[in-house]
């Protein structure tokens, strides 16, 4: 069994191919990011990033069925990002994902884009048991989720305001460091003083896991501000995060028993939080799991992967049935059914 995945939900186009005869596997993902198009801007220009996911789409797709030896013939289903993210890049995705399907005469699966990043780290070896907990942090998410069974997820807390990576792109930005700084401000924070400045560790004095990071951007701002040396902002602004995580985290292993953490979506591939929550379920006896660094940002090889699960317990999208959801909250999914 082989599925095709598409990614399009923001501002990276990316395919992969996903399966096997023997044991199921990634065999090819390509992913193309649009970054250069919108850091003029600032942000994503949605409206470039939908024309960019039509034009990049039919090569990227080409690309990984040659690298793998396959033809659409030789294919099972496709798998397409149906939400959430933006209206015109979804819809980009799923015409094309959907055209292919028909034109191939393969059944199409919508998949739901957080699903894809709570199910990357499946993707590694060792790859971790469910149930586990979840820690999604993206560039629009901060959550911690328990992770029941394919579908089946329950929130246990969010962000009230900022995700983690927004703070982080917008506390770089206050920097000059571009868009999105995420990764670059962790670069600058390595030759700072991660105790330079006494940022607050957000809600933690507050029983419950929720987060609130949109205080800490504000306290950037004025440190900024104030000419405070950005190599040691970066570094206590980051700190502040890590510690908010490790008390967060460290509470929801308490309240539900859990012991394997897995953290994806893209803020993930920053080091210093995986090293802390590394060293947090070491020391609760437990273990955390990280998508490779290359999976945690948006791929189609999440999105693959959850379509081949999906398929396999037998769902399929309706012949015009399923239309792209730009809200689509982890909380309304269901395990695998047989239509949507
Ligand atoms: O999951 P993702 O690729 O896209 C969304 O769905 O949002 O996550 C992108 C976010 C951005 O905010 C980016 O700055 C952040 O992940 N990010 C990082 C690092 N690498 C990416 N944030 C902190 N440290 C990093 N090393
Ligand atoms: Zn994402």
């Amino acid at each position: 069994m082989y599925v095709l995945g598409f990614e399009s939900s923001c501002d990276e186009t990316a395919v992969a191919l996903y399966g096997g005869s023997g044991k199921p596997r990634l065999l090819s993902h390509r992913v193309h990011s649009q970054t250069e198009i919108h850091q003029d801007f600032g942000g994503v220009v949605p409206e470039l990033a939908a024309r960019d996911h039509m034009r990049r789409l039919p090569l990227l797709t080409r690309m990984v069925l040659d690298e793998a030896g396959l033809q659409p013939d030789d294919l099972s289903a496709v798998a397409y990002t149906a939400g959430p993210g933006l209206a015109g890049a979804l819809m980009a995705g799923c015409a094309f994902a959907r055209g292919f399907a028909q034109a191939s005469g393969l059944a199409s699966v919508a998949i739901n884009h957080l699903e894809g990043h709570l199910l990357a780290p499946l993707l590694d070896d060792p790859a971790p048991q469910m149930p586990y907990l979840a820690l999604l942090v993206s560039g629009g998410h901060t959550q911690i989720i328990r992770v029941e069974a394919l579908g089946s997820y329950q929130l246990l807390g969010e962000s009230i305001d900022d995700a983690i990576g927004e703070a982080f792109d917008k506390s770089a930005k206050l920097m000059g460091l571009g868009y999105p700084g995420g990764a670059a401000l962790s670069e600058l924070a390595q030759s700072g003083r991660r105790d330079a400045i006494a940022f607050a560790r957000p809600m933690t004095d507050r029983p419950g896991l929720d987060f609130s990071f949109s205080g800490l951007k504000t306290a950037v701002a004025n440190a900024v501000r104030d000419g405070a040396n950005h190599a040691d902002v970066a570094a206590s602004f980051e700190q502040a995060v890590v510690d908010t995580l490790k008390i967060k985290l460290r509470r929801a292993v308490a309240q539900t028993g859990l012991k394997r953490l897995v953290v994806a979506g893209g803020v993930a591939a920053n080091q210093p939080i995986r090293a802390a929550l590394t060293d947090l379920m070491k020391s609760q006896d437990g273990m955390a799991y990280f998508p490779p660094l290359s999976l945690c940002t948006d791929n189609a090889a999440m999105i693959a992967l959850a379509g081949f699960m999906r398929f396999e317990q037998g769902q399929v999208d309706r012949i015009g049935g399923f239309k792209p959801r730009p809200r689509w909250p982890l909380s309304d999914l269901t395990p695998p059914a047989a239509q949507i």
